[in-house]
């Protein structure tokens, strides 16, 4: 408790000095940005997202292996990322579904401000299957959401547009959080999203970088990102099937997102770009028991959660 209070404390103490440096005449200080430029989105430290993922290897590990739906090991998980928010100064709200007989969770963070008739969303599922703890599928969009939200905490970014994020539960169910959450919309408020984004299996160990093709602005918006980078992208296109954003998708709402890849092989074309093995699957550890904290690319974490932060700051400013 104390520590988030004198957390908090802290940060206000940092946004004074920026204020000062920026209005004062204090020698030396940077030029005011000009009007109306976009400000820049933070580089989101790999090493912050890793630590996120090592906690909810934790929490698999203390509770029977897995953060899957109906599991001790999903509310959990949804607790750990529900503190960090709150102490950043979310304004965090739980929802509860009923899916195979158990309760399910899903948690939405809304950071204040913004036009709230402009909505910009990330989102990632929280849960795991029951076979593993879920590290790549999916602590790794799972962390660097929570990451990307704590930066824009750490920034005081004060975007023009509302920014929200989310974390749901029972994907594995078929996308049952998600699908309760748009379904609970009413059409106005679905209206307000102007975009969703989706992270789920980002940080695949033997990564490929797709990026979802069904907006066009979002999916420019990641590729100029990548571009930027002088990393190949391919497109991801089964909007329609495989995850979170499949619900928006289907409710009008413009969709984009990531993926490093699961289960299908790497071609020999795709090693030639992006380097790693040929014929071995993007993830090997697809839903199984070794989804664990070695089951991560380093670099593709780090390359998709600095491109998710690149994205909400540009589509929100
Ligand atoms: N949603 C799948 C899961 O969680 C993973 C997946 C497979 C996926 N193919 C995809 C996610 C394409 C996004 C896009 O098990
Ligand atoms: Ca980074
Ligand atoms: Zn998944």
């Amino acid at each position: 408790m104390k520590l988030s209070v004198s957390g908090r404390a802290s940060a206000a103490a940092v946004v004074a000095a920026v204020t000062l440096l920026a209005t004062g005449s204090i020698a030396g200080a940077a030029p005011a940005p000009t009007a109306g430029a976009a400000a820049a989105a933070p580089d989101i430290p790999v090493a912050n997202v890793k630590a996120h993922l090592a906690q909810l290897q934790s929490i698999a590990t203390a509770n029977g292996g897995n953060r899957a739906h109906g599991r001790a090991g999903y509310l959990a998980s949804v607790n750990y990322v529900k503190g960090k928010l709150d102490a950043a100064g979310f304004t965090t709200t739980v929802q509860q579904f009923t899916s195979s007989g158990s309760t399910g969770y899903n948690l939405i963070a809304d950071w204040p401000g913004g036009n709230t008739d402009q909505v910009v969303m990330a989102g990632s599922h929280l849960d795991s299957v029951t076979a593993g703890p879920g590290i790549n599928d999916n602590g790794s969009g799972s962390a660097a959401v929570l990451e990307t939200a704590l930066a824009v905490a750490r920034s005081g970014y004060k975007p023009t547009k509302h920014l929200r994020f989310a974390w749901w539960g029972a994907e594995e169910l078929g996308m049952v959080g998600s699908r309760s959450y748009v379904n609970g919309l009413s059409t106005a408020n679905r209206a307000k999203i102007s975009g969703y984004l989706n992270f789920d299996m980002i940080g695949s160990p033997n990564p490929g970088y797709f990026v979802y093709d069904d907006d066009p602005t979002i999916e420019k918006t990641f590729k100029d990102y990548f571009t930027g980078l002088g990393i190949a992208t391919e497109p991801e296109t089964e909007g329609d099937g495989r995850s979170d954003h499949a619900p928006f998708k289907n409710a009008g709402v413009p969709v984009g997102g990531l993926f490093s890849g699961a289960d299908y092989k790497k071609t020999s074309a795709q090693a030639a770009k992006w380097g790693g093995t040929v014929g071995v699957a993007f993830d090997r550890c697809y839903h199984a028991s070794c989804d664990t904290s070695a089951n991560i690319n380093d670099t593709a974490l780090d390359r998709n959660s600095d491109a998710i932060a690149y994205a909400m700051w540009a589509l929100s400013s």
